[in-house]
């Protein structure tokens, strides 16, 4: 009889987890990182990094984790040599080693600092490691929510080809080949055109608006923002200031600054380069720690969540599937 009832609890038990599974399964769950690159001298990298992997492991075994996004400055100061740079061991396998993260797909887009090493080597990494995918400079990438027809494209964007690079404080200086740069431009313009999904997201390195250290990039604000708002794009996402940010400008057009991977940066610089009633969350203004993005994506809306390396929920901000026409 006892025996009976165990083998009838087991199987209700069962029966509830693959609800409670299918249930989960119905959303598309990100991370998004960028400037985790460590340092260029032993050990290689930061305790903030360290505390940022353990993160994506608490989120991986807790709400789930699909993929991440990371958006350059993957290894300081200037990128790696080679495929067999041993930076790609010291600063990237061994930090982000915990067992929940051995399986999830990571896709690179790079920075500036990446920029100043070998990106082919960078690119040519996607063979040696099964998580590590960097097909191109530039790419995109399209995700149905399980069970849903629900979409998702995700551009992955090359803001150094688009606008060149910097010498860290500076604005970028220009592209380093204007042909490339405008051949990126319109490849942006043609997925953005005729992309059908309910969520479209860019994502590159240089932020449009940030209050950081660095600040807005010109160059996209001139270019990248009028085509985010023509093409009705959810949110851009991208780091180069090292802490968290949602800006949402009066049209609903949104900005996520994610890029406290190696250190959070309590500056506010560019504090009165944005208009004030844009800002609703930053780690600097609103003495939080930085940490990461996580979102969530169902039929109804994209969660973003800013999250501590301890875990705790500093903001979140839920945005609408687009409109369709
Ligand atoms: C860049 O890395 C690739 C892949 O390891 C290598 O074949 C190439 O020689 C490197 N380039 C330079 C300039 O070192
Ligand atoms: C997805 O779309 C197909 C074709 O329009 C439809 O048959 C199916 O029921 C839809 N599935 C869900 C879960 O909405
Ligand atoms: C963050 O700080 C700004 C400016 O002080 C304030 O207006 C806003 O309400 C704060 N937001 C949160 C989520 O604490």
């Amino acid at each position: 009889m006892d025996s009976l009832r165990c083998v009838l609890l087991v199987l209700c038990f069962q029966n509830y987890w693959n609800w409670l599974q299918t249930l989960e399964e119905v959303a598309l769950r990100f991370v998004v990182l960028a400037d985790w690159g460590g340092v260029p001298f032993p050990p290689y990298y930061t305790p903030h990094e360290e505390a940022v992997a353990a993160e994506v492991d608490r989120l991986a075994q807790t709400g789930g984790v699909d993929f991440i996004l990371s958006l350059g400055d993957h290894f300081y100061f200037s990128g790696v040599k080679n495929a067999e740079d041993p930076r790609f061991k010291h600063t990237f396998e061994r930090v982000f080693s915990q067992p929940s993260l051995l399986d999830i797909p990571w896709y690179l887009i790079a920075g500036n600092h990446d920029h100043k090493g070998n990106i082919s080597a960078q690119m040519a990494y996607s063979d040696t490691s099964h998580r590590w995918n960097y097909p191109g400079l530039y790419y995109d990438l399209q995700f149905t929510a399980p069970h849903t027809n629900v979409s998702l494209s995700i551009l992955m964007i090359d803001t150094v080809v688009l606008c060149g690079n910097t010498d860290d404080q500076t604005q970028p200086s220009g592209p380093e080949n204007p042909r490339d740069a405008e051949q990126h431009w319109n490849w942006i313009r043609s997925k953005l055109a005729s992309s059908k999904s309910d969520y479209v997201v860019v994502a590159g390195h240089y932020p449009v608006w940030s209050i950081g250290n660095h600040g807005p990039t010109s160059c996209l604000v001139d270019r990248l923002r009028p085509l985010l708002k023509k093409y009705r794009v959810t949110v851009y996402l991208c780091g180069h200031d090292h802490n968290l940010q949602f800006i949402r400008e009066d049209d609903g057009s949104s900005y996520v600054v994610s890029g406290s991977g190696a250190v959070s940066d309590p500056a506010t610089t560019h504090r009165n380069s944005v208009p004030l009633s844009w800002q609703l969350y930053s780690s600097p203004v609103n003495h939080t720690a930085g940490g990461l993005t996580y979102l969530q994506v169902n039929e109804h809306q994209m969660t973003v969540t800013f999250k501590q390396t301890d875990g705790k929920c500093v903001y979140q901000a839920e945005l609408p599937a687009r409109q369709h026409v």
